[in-house]
């Protein structure tokens, strides 16, 4: 099936109790036996498994193409399982160019705890290469970054991670199963943070993993984490990201044309010193873009002449924009980048980011008109 055939049906049909059109929303916590003390119908405890995130973890293996899928609380937690699934003394390659909270996470967290890591420039493979050691276990992507839209050759990564014996992990929080399909292109996991454009509202976080194949050693190390540790995605958060999913080649498809018309536009400004959107054919890596993405997305960033007072005054003066962080969702989110990472920050001060969300493009480009000048 067609990926808008898949977004609509995927992880469910009419409830086979009571022909309910729109999945139930299970809140039970547990669940009673069998008289012989058997649980046939599948589930015994919430934090195990619960029909909701059940319907919604099948839904997201579709989606990405994967034999098996895990809903969390947070991206972040999906995030965290996967570097927790690693063993002490395992070495791990981090990109630079990401969510700031993905290095952060390993640095703070599990360099203390025993791994290894390297942190990468990933916009060329000689550094990836340089970076893979013996005991490389795991190779993250995030491809377009986090929020300098930098792109990651992933097929290309895939290759140097099978020499050494090592997994991809791809973040396609801001490609979706839309622009991007990691697994096709030999990745091992995919994550998300459901919390942007899977649901697409700003009303849920949430995250996923899919995996390639659920009978390698991986999958149920992740489960056990996910069951042991807790982090699961509740009921209601995993109901309201599958029905975002109903909808999100749509919404896809209107969030990349409005940003590609502000990109465009941006691009034309003259206080603007730089625009960072993958579907430029001005973006250095423009080459990997059209390869491997379907869709450039809904994200972008612009850098300001006047450094970061003329970047915050910009956003001040915005009114259809709202300032605020996070992505992903219907409204557009404007944001000074490196005031929320701190100093570790590798966005330049003059930087906003932009979700262009689902408002008409033409009042986008007034709105940033009216704040930039000119
Ligand atoms: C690319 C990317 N990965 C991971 C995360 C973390 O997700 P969450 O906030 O759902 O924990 C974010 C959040 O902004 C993100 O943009």
């Amino acid at each position: 099936m067609r990926i808008e055939t898949l977004c609509v049906h995927a992880g469910h049909g009419p409830d086979s109790a009571t022909g309910a059109v729109s999945p139930p929303l299970y809140l039970s916590t547990t669940y009673e036996r069998d008289t012989d003390g058997e649980f046939r119908r599948g589930f015994v405890y919430a934090r195990d498994a619960n029909p909701t995130r059940a319907m919604l973890e099948r839904a997201l293996a579709e989606l990405e193409g994967g034999e098996a899928a895990l809903a969390w609380s947070s991206g972040q937690a999906a995030t965290n399982a996967v570097f927790q699934s690693l063993r002490p003394g395992d070495h791990v390659v981090v990109p630079v160019f990401a969510y700031y909270g993905t290095p952060q996470l390993v640095r703070e967290v599990y360099e203390p705890w025993g791994l290894q890591a390297s942190y990468v420039d990933m916009r060329t493979l000689d550094a990836v290469r340089n970076a893979v050691r013996d005991n490389t276990r795991l190779i993250w992507v995030e491809s377009p970054s986090n929020p300098l839209l930098t792109l990651t050759d992933i097929a290309g990564v895939v290759e140097i991670a099978r020499d050494v014996g090592a997994r991809v992990a791809v973040d396609n929080t801001w490609a979706t199963p839309l622009g991007q399909r990691p697994l096709e292109l030999g990745a091992d996991i995919v994550m998300h943070s459901t919390t942007k454009y899977l649901s697409g509202h700003s009303d849920v976080l949430s995250g996923a993993l899919v995996v390639r194949e659920r009978d390698d050693d991986l999958f149920p190390r992740l489960r056990l984490l996910q069951k042991e540790g807790g982090a699961i995605a509740a009921p209601f958060d995993a109901w309201l990201v599958a029905r975002g999913i109903r909808t999100l080649p749509w919404r896809m498809r209107a969030h990349t044309a409005n940003a590609m018309a502000v990109a465009l536009f941006l691009q034309s400004h003259p206080a603007v010193e730089a625009v960072h959107y993958p579907g430029l054919v001005t973006h250095p890596q423009h080459e990997i873009a059209r390869r491997q993405m379907h869709l450039y997305g809904g994200m972008a960033s612009v850098q300001v002449r006047g450094g970061r007072s003329e970047a915050l005054a910009t956003a001040a003066r915005l009114r259809v924009f709202t300032r605020a962080t996070s992505l992903g969702a219907v409204e557009s989110l404007i944001e000074h980048r490196a005031s929320i990472e701190g100093s570790a920050t590798r966005a330049p001060e003059n930087l906003l980011r932009m979700s262009i969300g689902l408002e008409h493009h033409e009042d986008l480009i007034d709105d940033l008109q009216q704040a930039l000048g000119g």
